[in-house]
């Protein structure tokens, strides 16, 4: 059985003043919800804010990116070891990342080794674009994307990975894919990649997470389906009661 996922990618919102403000609204509620893994990946800024906040409850802090060298000269990013000092998640390879920052395959496959390498969970995003799906190579981009980014991983660390799969189509575009569409991204290209690259017992206990235009009001829908084992949430993971009502139905 794998124990459901819910994590909220905040992106580049809210100050320290407002992330604390979110986490005193919908904090306790969420951590009342049971049997799922319940993560926060507010900006660098507010994880030491948050940190605080999260203290004594079950749940986890994530960042939405690192560096995979453990330090340097690298102005501006953030090594493993300081994420480490916070966070046990930490989101790689998000579209957003390759669109705009130029992350490539390679990179992201650095990043989840040196999050192998300190131990952070890492949570690793694939999914097409618009073009790449209407040409109809959805299964070839995601596959290549989970094999690429998960090269060289240890059998016995692959356990702790969770996948993201996020159509860049229906992120934060309120089209959000079909339970059925995303199951079967899930089940015939993620899994399937999985079980080549690390063997069937494996890749049957990694979690895989839809992401994209996901809602207090669909997401039911998206964990009935036997291989969506989670979420990973934008936009409603700033709405307390929206964010509360997904954990609850991933508990379900
Ligand atoms: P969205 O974003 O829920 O706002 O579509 C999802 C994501 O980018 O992780």
């Amino acid at each position: 059985m794998r124990t459901p996922f819910v994590a909220g990618n905040w992106k580049m919102n809210k100050t320290v003043a407002e992330a604390r403000e979110l986490v005193s609204v919908m904090g306790k509620e969420l951590a009342k919800v049971p049997n799922v893994e319940k993560v926060l990946c507010p900006p660098f800024m507010s994880l030491l804010a948050v940190a605080n906040l999260l203290g004594g409850t079950d749940l986890g802090l994530g960042a939405q990116n690192m560096h995979w060298e453990d330090k340097g000269a690298y102005t501006g990013e953030t090594a493993p070891g300081m994420i480490k000092e916070f966070c046990k998640y930490v989101i790689l390879g998000h579209s957003e990342r390759r669109t705009y920052f130029g992350e490539t395959d390679e990179t992201v496959n650095k990043k989840v080794l040196a999050a192998q390498k300190h131990g952070l969970t890492p949570i690793v995003c694939v999914g097409e674009t618009l073009a790449e799906n209407e040409a109809g190579k959805t299964a070839e981009v995601v596959r290549r994307q989970t094999l690429e980014g998960l090269k060289g991983v240890d059998p016995a660390f692959a356990t702790q990975i969770v996948v993201a799969y996020e159509p860049v189509w229906a992120i934060g575009t309120g089209r959000a894919s079909s339970a059925d569409n995303a199951e079967s991204v899930h089940r015939d290209v993620v899994r399937a990649a999985l079980k080549d690259l690390f063997g069937s017992e494996t890749a049957e206990a990694i979690r895989i997470l839809y992401g994209g235009s996901v809602t207090g009001a669909n997401a039911a829908d998206y964990f009935n389906q036997p291989n969506i084992d989670g979420a990973l949430v934008g936009g409603a993971s700033l709405k307390s009661d929206d964010f509360i009502a997904i954990a609850r139905a991933a508990s379900k």
